[in-house]
């Protein structure tokens, strides 16, 4: 059936013997715009030999040679960022020039990586005995990263190419095999993003891209005995990966409820204008968007008054017309959402909009005035809706924040810094922004989430140490 994109296994690309596919439906459109593989177990099986095979041949391949062909790719996937955006565009309702951006920001990041990949893993360390108590000079250690073996890439539909490369080429440079079950919205995209791994020239079985039905085979790769590191980014589903996976090592990321907390003394239009940014770009449904604001009461009314001026300049439409606010990724998300806003809505939050919504289209939303009685005060919306609470101490601001069971990131904005250094420390968030919206990029900065956002460390330099494993080697002299 020509109509069916076909997966990647081994070297190949190929169709599925369950005979079975699954649609990705269009966002705007709300009909099926393609449809991918629905692969089976057996052929979950299949790909981890592959896998397991190519990759003790590619963790002998010198350094700089793996780094050549993650140059390679970089570039290829550059040279095809019109077809992928593209992609985007239809399975994920990503703002055209958005849309660019993505790619363009994973050819970097696979550039990036290669570079750091040869600094770093070119470098061991050597440690001598007589350093601990008892010891003569007797016993030279030599340290060096070694791969793992076979990680399992699971990113989600809201960056389908980035947080897939970010998973990807660390685990590419490091010597690692990669299997890649992408989100089924994204799928295509994440497809198209392999073809150009396969153009570079990578060796056959060395990276694979499963689609499927995760009823099918989510739970069986997840478990499955060949996988030696899962780097996942989603939702919660990631806690019942993390509780179903064995004993390997888990990269996690999965969500937040970035605070925005507003000093008296905070330059306004900049915060204004952070808020525009981080909470209504790719209409909310980015996990370091912003998904609260924590604002002192002497300046919310001013506050206030600037973000609807700007809320009332997004254009609301289709992705392809590059409007700021898309429909949202499903149906199931904004009928999620719509639930937020009518509870907000029952309990008197203020609307400084009126609510709308067509199909999976919702115009953004500011709701004043939120209690902590409300779901919007604790839940992420993963949508164009942001509440404001009205604090009157700083100390107020940093309870709701910690008091959320997520921890990804904050931003506090003050002229102040040594006030918001002391902020900063307060906050239970794997990073805090000071003076700016929250964002994972650039690419190589640590990136990581506390609570139930996240496990361990992302980031270029830290996804290429978690993908390996010290190994020592101890000579002893007579
Ligand atoms: O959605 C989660 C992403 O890691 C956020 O990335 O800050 O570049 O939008 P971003």
């Amino acid at each position: 059936d020509g109509d069916v994109f076909k997966y990647y296994a081994d070297g190949e690309w190929q169709k599925s013997s369950s005979g079975k596919s699954v649609s990705i439906i269009n966002p705007t459109t709300r009909k099926p715009q393609y449809k991918v593989q629905a692969c089976s177990q057996e052929e979950v099986n299949k790909v981890m030999d592959s896998a397991k095979a190519a990759q003790k041949l590619w963790a002998k391949t010198p350094l700089w040679k793996r780094a050549e062909l993650l140059h390679k790719a970089a570039a290829i996937l550059k040279e095809h960022k019109a077809e992928i955006a593209e992609c985007l565009v239809k399975e994920v309702a990503k703002p055209a020039k958005d849309a660019v951006t993505e790619v363009v920001r994973s050819g970097d990041l696979v550039s990036y990586c290669a570079e750091e990949g040869v600094r770093i893993l070119g470098e061991g360390k050597f440690l001598v005995s007589d350093s601990f108590p008892g010891n003569e000079r007797t016993k030279y250690c030599l340290t060096s990263k070694i791969p793992l073996g076979v990680i399992l890439a699971i990113p989600p539909f809201n960056y389908p190419v980035n947080l897939a490369v970010s998973k990807i080429a660390p685990a590419l440079i490091a010597g690692n095999a990669i299997v890649l079950k992408p989100p089924t919205q994204g799928a295509v995209a994440a497809l198209h993003m392999v073809h150009c791994f396969h153009l570079a020239g990578f060796p056959k079985g060395l990276i694979s891209c499963v689609t499927g039905k995760g009823s099918e085979i989510g739970d069986f790769l997840t478990m499955h005995p060949a996988v030696n590191c899962i780097s996942f980014t989603g939702g919660d589903t990631g806690i019942a990966v993390s509780k179903k996976a064995g004993m390997i090592p888990l990269q996690m990321e999965l969500g937040g409820k970035d605070a925005c907390i507003v000093l008296e003394d905070a330059d306004l239009d900049l915060v204004a204008a952070n808020i525009i940014k981080g909470g209504f770009s790719y209409s909310g449904q980015r996990c370091t968007a912003v998904k609260v604001v924590l604002v002192m009461e002497s300046v919310a009314d001013a506050l206030v008054e600037k973000v609807n001026a700007k809320v009332a300049k997004l254009s609301v439409g289709p992705p392809e017309n590059d409007c700021d606010i898309t429909p949202v990724v499903s149906e199931s998300s904004a009928n999620f959402i719509e639930g937020l806003v009518l509870d907000a809505k029952q309990k008197g939050a203020t609307f400084c909009q009126e609510y709308k919504r067509e199909g999976n289209l919702i115009w953004p939303l500011l709701l004043d005035n939120v209690k902590p009685d409300m779901r919007i005060a604790w839940e992420e919306p993963f949508g164009p809706v942001l509440p404001v609470i009205r604090i009157n101490s700083v100390e107020e601001g940093i309870h709701h924040c910690n008091a959320s069971n997520f921890g990804l990131q904050g931003c506090v904005f003050t002229k102040d810094v040594n006030k918001a250094i002391l902020i900063s420390d307060a906050m239970e968030t794997g990073t805090v922004q000071i003076n700016s919206a929250p964002a994972r990029g650039p690419d190589h900065f640590p990136f990581q989430g506390i609570k139930d956002s996240g496990i361990g460390s992302q980031g270029i330099t830290n996804s290429i140490n978690m993908m390996t494993k010290t190994k020592t080697t101890v000579i002893n002299l007579p």
